[in-house]
């Protein structure tokens, strides 16, 4: 039987930095968009869920369906996607069961970029090919990657889930500190009172409370220094959960 290691490809002695790298590489190669198939991202992500909840490796089912990307989530949320997307083609393509699991769908699929490699790399914010510099830079995927956003998950949620530290102090909308840029897709946010329209004409967005509407985004966090956002910043220590070294 397959062990959720295997899934992940390391031992089964690997730390928890061990097995959340190998995930976030892991996840890169299954997407749909990557080369991999639907099937083969929702596996990996059952493995991942398994090590991370502390099951038995020998209760994993790697072929299990029903708890798929759209089913519950590691902090209890529930249920298929609100949203509508257009990925139900690509898991038609890819997934051998037939039946509901044809019917499940990826969320929101980020590609992120971190402005500050970005920025030392001598990229801007407005090349139009930030994202395919960055893909053949082969960057570390915590400055570069895709991430899925689950339902009634905010950008910045996502992130961490995936066990990144993007920016942020207030968690609400209050500041700028966990501003990204959004180059490709939209994000809604229910409300801003820091961000000017200009600000906003120009893609930026608050991602502890921003959620994406569309089913492709491209993403730069790590944007909080830039002109007229610096300004908006709060320091980080005024909030008990901030970044420590924000
Ligand atoms: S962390 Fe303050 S607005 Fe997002």
């Amino acid at each position: 039987m397959e062990s959720p290691y295997d899934v992940l490809g390391i031992d089964a002695d690997a730390d928890e930095d061990d097995v959340v790298r190998a995930y976030r590489e892991r996840v890169k190669e299954a997407h749909p968009d990557h080369g991999g198939s639907l099937a083969e991202f929702k596996r990996v992500r059952r493995a991942y869920e398994h090590i991370s909840a502390g099951r038995d490796p020998s209760t994993f089912e790697s072929d299990a369906t029903g708890d798929g990307v759209g089913g519950r989530s590691g902090d209890g949320r529930e249920g298929g996607r609100g949203r509508g997307n257009g990925r139900a083609d690509a898991a038609n393509e890819s997934d051998e069961d037939e039946g509901a699991e044809d019917e499940e769908t990826l969320g929101p699929t980020v590609e992120y970029l971190d402005y500050e490699v970005a920025q030392a790399r001598g990229w801007e914010l407005t090349d139009e090919d930030l994202f395919e510099k960055a893909e053949a830079a082969d960057l570390p995927v915590d400055s570069h990657g895709i991430l899925v956003v689950e339902e009634r998950e905010t950008l910045l949620e996502a992130a961490e889930r995936y066990g990144f530290a993007w920016p942020y102090a207030c968690r609400g909308g209050a500041c700028a500190n966990c501003a990204v840029a959004v180059v490709e897709g939209e994000v809604e946010m229910p409300v801003s009172t820091v961000l000017t329209d200009e600000m906003k004409e120009r893609g930026v967005r608050l991602s502890c409370i921003g959620e994406p509407v569309t089913d492709d985004l491209k993403v730069v966090f790590n944007i909080e220094h830039l002109p007229g956002l610096a300004e908006l910043r709060l320091p980080a220590e005024q909030f008990e959960s901030a970044r420590a070294d924000d």
